[in-house]
């Protein structure tokens, strides 16, 4: 296994805010997100629908959508600013720094080439030894698809995408993402589309390359469960702020904010311990967030504060991080 010095950031967000221009007016999303992956290390970045979590990440891999603007903040990728990269930095994060997986499949490949023509066009750009060899590429390509367990990998690089399976797809970019060395991969529920034993076997094979290149992941999920199985680190997002961060076996010891609480309690008990309660409402409408804590109109510990003021980060266990005025 290649020496690595795992004290070093391969990403460090800091304070960012996001918003989306939309007819109605502005949507502020991000509201000053913050957090580390390390080299090495595997986060989780876990949360409702909407909270934010796909927005975090397209800003960390520079593919925010036209109405998104940058309000506040700033990401360093490997130490540098990458609002301040020039295009040709920008280009090389892409091809070279950052692989992502996304939620989608579909809109991540191209209808009109075949699989192995789009495959063997990321190894090409990759920049790694041998890239433009036609050898080098096709046997990149194979071995990338028996590690997501894709059957009779000859005959699926000469498929076009509509011609697999939703499931398959998704393993085809998850292979894509595993055929060339990154710094960071990032993958934004890569497994919704897969049934259980496949689901489990990915995301195994997706945390044994991270682990042995020494590159870092971010893995977006619904599940804590996952997350945890996975994840070294997670983030709790919830309405565009990191509410708590920990290591994956404290954050199960014991969650520290309402809101993971409440998602914990989600997790159906398996043991017939009882029902899964839920959190009731929802999540806040962006055009307009509550003045405070976000969570506060459905925080059934809410104190007056809460509805005043933005809660700091607090650190009440070391290395176990709250944004909550309970912590103060
Ligand atoms: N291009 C866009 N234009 C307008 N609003 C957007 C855009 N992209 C995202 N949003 C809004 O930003 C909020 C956060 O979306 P995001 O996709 O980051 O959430 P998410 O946590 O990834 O959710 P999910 O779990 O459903 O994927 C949502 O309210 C969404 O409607
Ligand atoms: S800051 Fe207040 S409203 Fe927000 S989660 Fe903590 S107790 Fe609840
Ligand atoms: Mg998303």
């Amino acid at each position: 296994m290649e020496k690595y010095n795992n004290s070093e950031n391969v990403v460090d967000v800091k304070g960012l805010y996001v918003s989306f221009r939309t007819f109605k007016g502005y949507l502020k999303v991000l509201n000053g997100v913050n957090m580390q992956v390390r080299r090495g290390e595997k986060v989780s970045i876990v949360g409702e629908s909407g909270c934010g979590k796909t927005t975090t990440v397209n800003s960390i891999a520079q593919i925010l959508a036209r109405q998104a603007k940058v309000d506040n903040g700033e990401i360093f990728f490997n130490g540098k600013n990458i609002f301040k990269m020039s295009s040709k930095e920008k280009k090389n994060l892409r091809s070279q720094g950052i692989s992502v997986i996304f939620q989608d499949p579909i809109a991540s490949l191209n209808p009109v080439f075949t699989i192995g023509t789009q495959m063997k066009e990321v190894i090409h750009y990759s920049g790694i030894e041998g890239a433009s060899s036609k050898q080098v590429q096709h046997e990149r390509v194979i071995n990338a698809l028996k590690e997501t367990s894709l059957p009779d990998p000859e005959r699926i690089m000469e498929n076009y995408p509509f011609q697999l399976s939703g499931g398959m797809r998704q393993r085809i970019c998850i292979a894509m993402s595993l055929s060339t060395p990154r710094n960071l991969v990032i993958a934004d529920e890569p497994t919704t589309n897969l049934d259980v034993t496949i689901q489990d076997q990915v995301l195994k094979t997706l945390k044994k390359r991270v682990e042995e290149k020494g590159s870092a992941l971010i893995l977006i999920t619904h599940s804590l469960g996952v997350a945890r199985e996975v994840a070294d680190r997670i983030y709790v997002m919830y309405a565009g702020s990191i509410v708590e961060t920990t290591t994956s076996d404290e954050l199960f010891r014991e969650a520290l904010h309402p809101y993971t609480q409440g998602l914990m309690s989600c997790i159906p008990k398996l043991s017939g311990g009882g029902i899964a309660t839920g959190i009731p409402g929802r999540i806040p409408n962006y055009l307009n967030p509550p003045k405070g804590c976000r969570f506060a109109p459905r925080c059934p510990k809410a104190l007056a504060v809460c509805h005043e003021s933005t809660p700091p980060i607090f650190e009440p266990i070391k290395d176990h991080q709250v944004s909550c005025f309970l912590y103060g």
